[in-house]
């Protein structure tokens, strides 16, 4: 049942819980932000809202604190930046809870926002607290929820806080579940799926949810080294994980009973150290050396993937096919991420992390249909889990 939005629900004039996911990257060597499109992600909704005369209090969580007021997660600066965005200034409320931050909520006029201290500084947000989630709802009329990348977690701002307050989706929520449910539930055919990444332990539940729906099955990543395994190949010092080897094998039997057509590497790029100064070299996946690791796939496997993806009128992508971040290694998802991008008339959807990551720092966002804007949960969605954040929300009525 799909779920009411900030269009369905009366927001003039009240004071708005928006619960946003402004867990923006920082550069590790200046605490800068390095990536501020979650924060752009969520402007829809923020200037519908300002343009409703709403009055606004954001709320998000950035990085982990676990439970303690940790200086550097302070959410300061990305106040700063959204308040850059919008040209309008955008205050921090020294805490997320209690009579001080109340009184401010208060004296919110219509139009105007104010942005809560970083949830996870209370143990209590993690835990889902029935107490720490009302003190959330008495600051506001209304919740809106538009941190998709959150909603797999049941904390008490994505989830418990919907019990006290009527609770409808964002734009950016409303999106996310849009376009990740039709690539799921309405796919054009033919239909592929892309998974990469480093483990295979990571990806079963999406194997095995999409494995039904799927025409063609791109796999990449370090996971791969395990199906090479799976298919009697010797990987040399790669990563594989041997307790997942009879998982592999069984999708390469459940593709071949399905007609799923599988593509796995068929040549890979190898090195003796998965470093950026690697002195890289191809080997068919029949020859890998003793001594190497295999960081990427190769030329040859590029180009059999790009032929089958070309054919696609859908394609789903969840992880990297090599270690991109390492320019003797991103060749492979580089390649693939530029044929999704010249796919005419096709749906193109790409999960968030770090495949968002691969294909923001190529610039091609923009081409794709979708990037998410969550890692953890577009996963989630794609395993056919159900997401404690979107199950919270208002039901919509015929
Ligand atoms: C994300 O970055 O995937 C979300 O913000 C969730 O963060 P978490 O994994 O720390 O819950």
């Amino acid at each position: 049942m799909p779920k009411k939005t900030v269009r369905d629900i009366t927001v003039k004039d009240k004071t708005v819980l928006v619960r946003v996911d402004f867990n923006v990257p920082q550069d590790p060597s200046t605490g800068a932000i390095s990536d501020d499109s979650r924060i752009r992600a969520a402007l829809p909704t923020i200037n519908y809202l300002l343009d409703q005369y709403a009055r606004i209090v954001l709320c998000s969580h950035w990085g982990r604190p676990d439970g303690k007021v940790v200086a550097s997660m302070r959410l300061a600066p990305v106040a700063e930046r959204l308040s850059e965005i919008i040209h309008k200034p955008v205050p921090v409320a020294p805490c997320c809870v209690g009579p001080q931050v109340e009184a401010m909520a208060a004296k919110l006029k219509p139009g105007e926002i104010l942005m809560l201290e970083n949830l996870r500084f209370h143990k209590e947000e993690e835990r889902n607290d029935p107490v720490y989630a009302q003190s959330l709802a008495r600051l506001a009329q209304v919740f809106v929820s538009d941190a998709f990348g959150a909603t797999h977690r049941a904390h008490a701002s994505t989830a418990g806080v919907a019990s006290f307050l009527p609770s409808v989706a964002g734009f950016l929520l409303e999106k996310e579940l849009d376009m990740l449910g039709r690539a799921l539930s309405n796919p054009a055919h033919p239909f592929a799926a892309i998974i990469g990444g480093a483990k295979v332990s990571d990806k079963m539940a999406v194997l095995q949810n999409i494995l039904a729906k799927i025409d063609v099955l791109v796999i990449g990543g370090g996971m791969a080294n395990t199906f090479l395994v799976a298919q009697g190949y010797s990987v040399g010092q790669s990563t594989t994980e041997t307790e997942r080897v009879a998982f592999a094998k069984d999708v390469i039997e459940k593709c071949k009973a399905r007609g799923v057509r599988l593509l796995l590497p068929e040549d890979v790029v190898v090195a003796d150290k998965l470093e950026a100064t690697a002195k890289a070299q191809t080997a068919p996946v029949d020859k890998i050396p003793a001594s190497a690791k295999i960081g990427d796939i190769g030329p040859k496997s590029i180009a059999a993937y790009s032929r089958e993806l070309g054919k696609c009128k859908t394609v789903v992508w969840n992880g990297p096919l090599g270690i991109f971040e390492l320019k003797p290694f991103a060749a492979g998802t580089q390649a693939v991420a530029r044929v999704l991008a010249g796919l005419k008339g096709a749906t193109t959807v790409v999960g968030g992390g770090s495949t968002a990551e691969a294909i923001d720092s190529l610039g091609l966002a923009d081409k794709m249909t979708h990037v998410s804007t969550g890692g953890g949960a577009s996963l989630e969605f794609l395993e056919g889990k159900k997401l404690p954040g979107v199950e919270a929300l208002l039901e919509k009525t015929a």
